[in-house]
């Protein structure tokens, strides 16, 4: 194939499945072709922006195009406003800048942005007009559910992370905020609002959001930036409603694979909850910074033995912390030294920098090479396999973009 010639650093595959409908008459599209020169001000001004990352080259990419066209008609009679709901298309040959921004690794893939922020979870229904348009249906229904007393408050389900806003009104700066936030957060928490006079016991200090944590006798914490600032609230919720260590299962193995970014795992024993805590404290003690570039993740040993077989560990050995680039697994070699001040945050460091890699081929970096160069040693073994890379959507589902780094 050509496309080595085209792109040359990306290997491919291509959806093969959920072609379910097929229009043969040609519509008038709606759909945007973004570059880099109306891609912000476009996403930016969209409620929901649907997007489709395509290579030309690729089938699965040229059949998801009418289909993706037939959606968007679809969706614009139920949602006529321009501002609310956009569907738009990349076209990653020619826009690969694009593309590497937002991570694409595979075509075509859809991708939901709201007001310019991309979601995490990727649209991953079947590729037909109707679940296409389902989805979007979906995406607008109103994520805040209001409160008609306070006493609801008091007997909402503790088995779900729950964020209650009490605003004076609904058509205010502050809602609005509140509201744009529990869109982007609506998988994550449940987002409920009482308003005027029923709220005005909780507003003795004005507006406000608290947010209440997992379990039946966990206090409350209270938002305490300004509800009219977008960012902090944002990050404050999402600092609330998405653990910082996310436990993988087998359920959400691909989901998180699709983020885009290596693992680092606890592997713990199921009832071991002392290595997760301090796992958990020192992820946040000396990784915060990382957040964006690599996954804090927990698996259970029993569960998971496949992946531990590779890095020739079993569950007898937990916890066992790991990375998994998706290319190899590079082991944390004491995991008592966890709890050493800045052990974890290096071990981490040497994955972005190549180093972990580089000594497993070579052993320990003499003081003098240049980070990134190839040299002439000879080649003594390769690091385990990636073991989760398995969990990835599978080859024959989509075209691949490979991986620009060798990590
Ligand atoms: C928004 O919330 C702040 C903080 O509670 C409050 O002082 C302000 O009056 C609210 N604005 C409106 C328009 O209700």
């Amino acid at each position: 194939m050509k496309l080595s010639a085209v792109i040359p650093s990306l290997e491919i595959h291509c959806f093969t499945i959920l072609l379910v409908t097929w229009f043969s008459t040609p519509v008038r599209s709606e759909v945007i072709t973004l570059d880099g020169g109306n891609i912000d001000d476009i996403l930016n001004n969209a409620g929901v922006a649907l997007v489709n990352f395509y290579a030309d080259w690729c089938r699965f990419s040229q059949m998801l195009h009418p289909i993706f066209e037939e959606g968007s008609n679809v969706v614009r009679e139920e949602f006529p406003d321009t501002k609310q709901v956009v569907f738009a298309r990349v076209d990653c040959d020619q826009h690969s800048d694009i593309a590497q921004r937002y991570r694409i690794s595979k075509y075509p893939t859809l991708k939901l942005f709201r007001n310019g922020m991309m979601m995490k979870r990727e649209y991953r229904g079947q590729r037909s007009v109707s679940a296409i348009a389902d989805f979007i249906r979906q995406q607008k229904v109103d994520p805040v559910k209001e409160l008609q007393s306070l006493e609801e408050a008091t007997s909402i389900d503790r088995s779900r992370r729950t964020i209650i806003g009490y605003f004076e009104r609904k058509d205010s700066e502050n809602y609005s905020t509140f509201e744009k936030v529990a869109n982007i957060l609506r998988d994550d928490c449940v987002f409920l609002a009482t308003f005027g006079e029923i709220s005005k016991p909780e507003r003795f200090s004005g507006d406000n959001m608290i947010y209440k944590p997992i379990g039946e006798s966990v206090p409350d914490m209270v938002y305490l930036g300004s509800l009219t600032n977008f960012d902090l609230s944002h990050a404050w919720a999402q600092d609330k409603c998405v653990p910082l260590v996310r436990e993988i299962t087998f359920e959400n193995g691909e989901e998180l694979t699709e983020e885009g970014i290596p693992f680092l795992i606890l592997f713990h024993l199921k009832e071991d909850h002392e290595s997760l805590e301090r796992f958990q404290q020192e992820v946040a003690r000396q990784l915060i910074s990382e957040k964006g570039s690599i996954n804090f993740l927990h698996a259970d040993c029993d569960k998971f033995r496949h992946p531990l077989l590779h890095i020739q560990k079993t569950p007898a050995d937990c916890p066992v912390i790991a990375i998994d680039s998706f290319r190899h697994m590079y082991v944390f070699p004491e995991f008592s030294d966890l709890t050493v001040p800045g052990k974890l945050r290096q071990f981490v460091l040497d994955l972005h920098s190549g180093k972990l890699h580089r000594e497993f081929h070579h052993g320990p970096d003499p003081t003098d090479t240049t980070p990134g160069q190839e040299d002439s040693r000879v080649v003594q073994s390769s690091p385990p396999e990636s073991s989760f890379q398995k969990l990835a959507p599978s080859e024959t589902r989509y075209t691949f973009a490979r991986d620009r780094d060798e990590l």
